[in-house]
């Protein structure tokens, strides 16, 4: 066998040798037509470096011939990247990039000089890019490997300095689900002040998603914002320049024109302090209207208004935001609402959102232990840390129960009554202010038997109830009764117009509040 096998071995190597020597002269002929566009000299070691004068088709770079762009040798080339290289698409990309900076330099953002980041530019288009169009001083990052312009990095934790770019550039690391607050921290600190940021992103499309987006970059100031035309024209993006500000207390407060002015308030006992920006005052414009009359059959009337709820996520892109929360504020058993309905129905928009479940009641503490991304606040919601007697009733499982007795009731009264524990309250406001930021995205939904009417005020009180995006609210009232026509339910004091009242308070302060039943 052994002396069988050695020619063909042999004859084996030679096979493959000619055939890699033919795939190499292939892809030579790929790459001088599709890149060069013309013929490869002699001394023109034309495959694995590109020559001083680069030009690539339409590319048309305003500083062309300073570009020196050369790849290294061929151990450092993969065959992956060769053949990216060599492929229609990335001319087209590098062309495409090409303009986009072009155009900055044009308006001053961008120059010969600049020291320049491309963050997540897995193929090195646009650095090469910056290179056509002579910004020498560039370098990109991604998660892959892709020398010799790109280097291997977190973007989560860039390799570089404090204050060590002119200009950095983000795009399709903005359409990827990462936590953009830490992005957003790591850019500003590698930016030099003064420094450009520019972001390429097919998201902030809407005004509430570019306001997120530039709530996520408090250090910088938007100078710029606009259209532009995708590659190929498939798809609109949105490209906005930051100039990043000397670190000032004042850039804490900043506002745009226009932006932060008070919504006036609507006279009420609730004085409302959040700023309250066009983006919001447009999409409360949009909501699904308050029933301002009060129903007759609010069994009927305000269960159907459920369906007709206009979820936040389904008017705006909610990409930007740091952090995506929801708080179910007597939340009951998983299934009551967690699991039947936000799960299940809320436009999540492929988020992961972080869920406290706020539940005084120990019957139903047992079964959150096991349940996956749910923190349980095993107390009641409240204004204050304080013990409270609360109502505790499991035969009633049914709404509507219409013998005075609640499931989940805060009682300040002294009445006695088997069916009251002692549970602890928190300040649900604080806590709130302690747990998250204007930057994240927060949903809540509150039913707490009528407690409703000291939580709300209490929010407004302490500015927190700034801090939500969209407020899922039943309110508790003497509603008229499925049981006994023309008789109230003897549980709640609270009116119906009290109810519309406090509607209308939270959405004057543009928070976008929904009827719940
Ligand atoms: C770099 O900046 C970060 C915050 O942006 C700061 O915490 C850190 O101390 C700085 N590092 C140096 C070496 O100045
Ligand atoms: C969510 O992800 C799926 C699959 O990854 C995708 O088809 C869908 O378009 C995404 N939806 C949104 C709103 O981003
Ligand atoms: C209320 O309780 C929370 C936690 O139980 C605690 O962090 C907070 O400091 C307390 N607030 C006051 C005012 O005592």
């Amino acid at each position: 066998m052994e002396p069988a096998s050695k020619p063909s071995k042999g004859r084996g190597l030679i096979a493959r040798t000619l055939l890699f020597g033919v795939v190499v002269l292939l892809l030579r002929f790929v790459y001088v037509v599709a890149i060069r566009g013309g013929s490869c000299t002699s001394g023109d070691f034309c495959f694995f470096s590109l020559p001083d004068e680069l030009s690539l088709p339409g590319a048309g770079g305003i500083f062309r011939g300073a570009a020196n762009v050369r790849f290294a040798e061929e151990s450092v080339v993969s065959n992956e990247l060769r053949r990216r290289w060599t492929s229609r698409v990335w001319p087209k990309a590098v062309e495409f990039y090409a303009a986009i900076f072009q155009d900055l330099v044009v308006q001053g953002f961008l120059s010969p000089t600049s020291k320049c980041l491309c963050i997540d530019t897995s193929l090195g288009q646009e650095v090469f890019a910056l290179k056509e169009i002579g910004i020498a001083d560039s370098v990109g990052i991604s998660k892959n490997k892709s020398p010799p312009l790109v280097i291997t990095g977190d973007a989560l934790h860039l390799p570089f300095g404090n204050n060590t770019f002119d200009f950095i550039f983000a795009g399709r690391v903005l359409d990827q689900n990462l936590r953009l607050g830490h992005l957003a921290e790591e850019i500003s600190r590698v930016l030099k002040s003064e420094g450009f940021l520019v972001l390429l992103t097919g998201s902030a499309g809407d005004r509430y998603s570019l306001h997120s987006l530039e709530a996520l970059f408090p250090f910088c100031k938007k100078v710029r914002s606009r259209e532009v035309d995708g590659i190929d024209s498939l798809k609109t993006l949105r490209e906005i320049v930051f100039q990043k500000e000397e670190l000032n207390l004042n850039v804490l407060h900043k506002g745009e024109e226009g932006e932060n002015d008070a919504y006036p308030s609507s006279g009420g006992i609730l004085v409302n302090n959040c700023p309250v920006s066009a983006h919001k005052l447009q999409l409360l414009r949009s909501a699904e209207p308050l029933i301002e009359e009060e129903p007759l059959k609010p069994w009927i009337t305000l269960k159907r208004n459920v369906k007709d709820i206009k979820y936040l996520p389904s008017m705006v892109d909610i990409s930007f935001k740091q952090r995506y929360v929801y708080i179910d504020v007597g939340a009951r058993s998983y299934g009551s609402s967690i699991g039947s309905w936000f799960r299940k129905q809320y436009p999540m928009q492929n988020k992961t959102f972080d869920i406290y479940a706020i539940e005084a009641d120990k019957a139903f503490h047992g079964e959150y232990a096991s349940r996956k991304g749910i923190t349980l606040i095993p107390m009641a919601a409240w204004i204050r840390n304080e013990s409270l007697s609360f109502e505790v009733n499991h035969d009633l499982e049914k709404k509507g129960d219409e013998k005075g007795l609640g499931m989940g009731r805060i009682r300040r009264d002294s009445l006695s009554s088997g069916n009251l524990h002692t549970v602890q309250g928190f300040d649900l406001a604080e806590w709130l202010k302690s747990t998250v930021t204007e930057k994240d995205f927060v949903v809540m939904k509150m039913d707490v038997e009528g407690a409703e009417f000291d939580l709300v005020p209490r929010l407004f009180e302490t500015g927190a109830i700034c801090l939500i995006d969209e407020l899922f609210l039943e309110c508790h009232y003497n509603r008229w009764q499925r049981c006994c026509v023309g008789k109230r339910s003897p549980k709640y004091e609270n009116t119906y117009g009290q109810c519309i009242h406090l509607f209308s308070s939270v959405r004057d302060s543009g928070v976008l509040v929904h009827q719940w039943w």
